[in-house]
């Protein structure tokens, strides 16, 4: 299945990594030396997506700038004869590719995001994006492996990874029969159990593939106690009406949405940079005993 559309959620505060996202939108923050829209870019490209929706919110101009043409950079470039450089920037969106911008006037939650995405998504089925959960892929984006599973299936997929017990009050946690091949049929998902309630220990995280049927019923989907509409009630009444499967994907998940997790991915990813790869590696191991 070749996913035509994909969905950047990009409205969010980014309360947790504050000073920095005060004016700097979260999705800016760089890894190593591309910010972390890029890569959940990239990962849409390589599922063949041809249209990208970014939700945004006020302070989130940078990303339609990155995605924008630069012509006193480029210009500049050219003139000094950085040749390598021009075309990194040049090249950071391909031709044919159109990026639509739909503004979340309020942050009412990721639910409701993806709801603001409604009139410009025209597909039967769609991606969805949530650039801080950057995942890893040795092989293959994970979006790719959510694609390939929805076209043996013909339904709608949700990653998730397995995690420690006591985490789960921070994920959506699916309830799955049992897994075959890395994938089973979802039967239930709740937003951030207490672990005791948890029906499982595998969580959701920021890669969704959903069928055009989830706006109706984000529609009706109600507030929770914090005045946020969650995805993950629309997908848990998704699920009675249609096949929504749960997928393991392959690769390493890290939470870029908190200090951890983005100092892990700095650590992980700069270790195998073409440029300083070797070069932070010996530092790091001279320095960490
Ligand atoms: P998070 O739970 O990480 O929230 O949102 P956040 O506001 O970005 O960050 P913190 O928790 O305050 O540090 C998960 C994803 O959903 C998007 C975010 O941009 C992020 O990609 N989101 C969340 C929205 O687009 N709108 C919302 O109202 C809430």
């Amino acid at each position: 299945m070749r996913i035509n559309t994909v969905v950047f959620p990009v409205a969010g505060l980014g309360t947790r990594f504050l000073p920095a996202t005060k004016v700097i939108p979260k999705e800016m923050l760089p890894v190593v030396d591309k910010p972390l829209i890029q890569y959940a870019v990239e990962e849409a490209l390589a599922a063949g997506a041809k249209k990208l929706v970014f939700v945004t919110g006020r302070t989130k101009a940078a990303i339609a700038d990155h995605f924008d043409m630069a012509y006193e950079l480029e210009t500049e470039l050219e003139k000094r004869g950085k040749q390598e450089l021009l075309e990194l920037v040049e090249n950071i969106l391909p031709d044919g590719v159109e990026c639509v911008y739909v503004r979340q006037r309020q942050a009412l939650g990721l639910g409701h995001a993806v709801l603001c995405a409604a009139p410009v998504v025209d597909d039967d089925f769609f991606g969805i994006i949530l650039p801080d959960d950057l995942i890893d892929h040795p092989a293959s984006p994970a979006l790719v492996q959510l694609a390939e599973h929805g076209a043996r299936i013909g339904g709608s997929v949700i990653s998730v990874r397995e995690v420690a017990m006591e985490q789960t009050a921070s994920y959506g946690v699916v309830e799955v029969d049992g897994f075959e091949d890395r994938s089973g049929r979802l039967q239930g998902i709740v937003e951030k159990p207490d672990p005791a309630d948890a029906p499982s220990n595998l969580a959701v995280v920021g890669r969704y593939l959903l069928s055009q049927r989830i706006f109706e019923l984000l529609r009706s989907t109600r507030p929770d106690h914090r005045g946020e509409i969650q995805i993950t009630d629309a997908i848990a009444e998704l699920l009675r009406v249609e096949r929504v499967d749960a997928l393991r994907f392959v690769g390493r998940h890290y939470d870029c949405g908190s200090k951890l997790g983005f100092l892990q991915a700095t650590v992980a990813l700069g270790r195998r940079h073409a440029e300083v790869g070797a070069a932070f590696d010996a530092w790091l191991q001279a320095e960490t005993p």
